[in-house]
């Protein structure tokens, strides 16, 4: 690509540039499903802010500008949520997303404990779908969010790691 985008832990400065970079990327979603009060684009800053000192968050960089992000935090019954994977629409299909997910995959098993990684995404989202088997994860159920968007859950242990993006 002739250059190099870096991945690592988000900082409490990162959050705006965090909170743009989902209502961008989250477009595409919301007019997959005729619906703009999905999650990711009603989200405040201040709740993106509060999300980014207290989860584990991640961040990939361009330069000094945030081009891709994901969140992850492990809740009780040891399964880590991984959530909010977004990447810059101009620099998705180069590996990014993938990239992403394996970091907060391996900071969420090594320094947070978690035995299983779980997402979500709407049930009309194919491309996401197919990362998500592609990296080993299976269906294992369907929710309904308050937006009303029908969503698959999806997990795999802790420990299976892709090799490829
Ligand atoms: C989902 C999302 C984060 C993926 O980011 P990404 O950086 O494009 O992801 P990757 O590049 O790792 O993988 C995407 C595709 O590029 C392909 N790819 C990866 N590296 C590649 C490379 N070096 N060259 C060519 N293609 C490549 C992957 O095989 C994959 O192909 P597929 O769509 O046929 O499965 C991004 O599309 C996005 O921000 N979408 C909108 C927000 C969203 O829906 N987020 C998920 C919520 S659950």
């Amino acid at each position: 690509m002739g250059m190099s985008v870096t991945i690592s832990a988000a900082t409490e400065q990162d959050a705006e540039q965090i909170f743009r970079l989902q209502y961008l990327c989250f477009q595409s979603e919301a007019a997959l499903y005729g619906n703009y009060r999905i999650d990711p684009l009603v989200q405040t800053l201040d709740s993106v802010r509060e999300e980014v000192a207290a989860d584990c968050v991640f961040v990939a960089r361009l330069g000094d500008e945030v081009v891709g992000s994901v969140r992850g935090r492990v809740a009780e019954d040891g399964a880590a949520s991984i959530g909010k994977l977004c990447v810059h629409p101009r620099l998705q299909g180069h590996g990014i997303g993938g990239r992403l997910l394996r970091a907060a995959e391996s900071a969420l098993a090594e320094k947070h404990g978690a035995k299983r990684f779980r997402l979500h995404t709407g049930h009309r989202s194919e491309s996401n779908l197919r990362l998500y088997r592609r990296v080993g994860y299976e269906t294992v159920g369907t929710s309904q969010g308050a937006d009303g968007v029908l969503m698959i859950v999806l997990e795999k242990p802790a420990g299976t790691y892709a090799t490829t993006a």
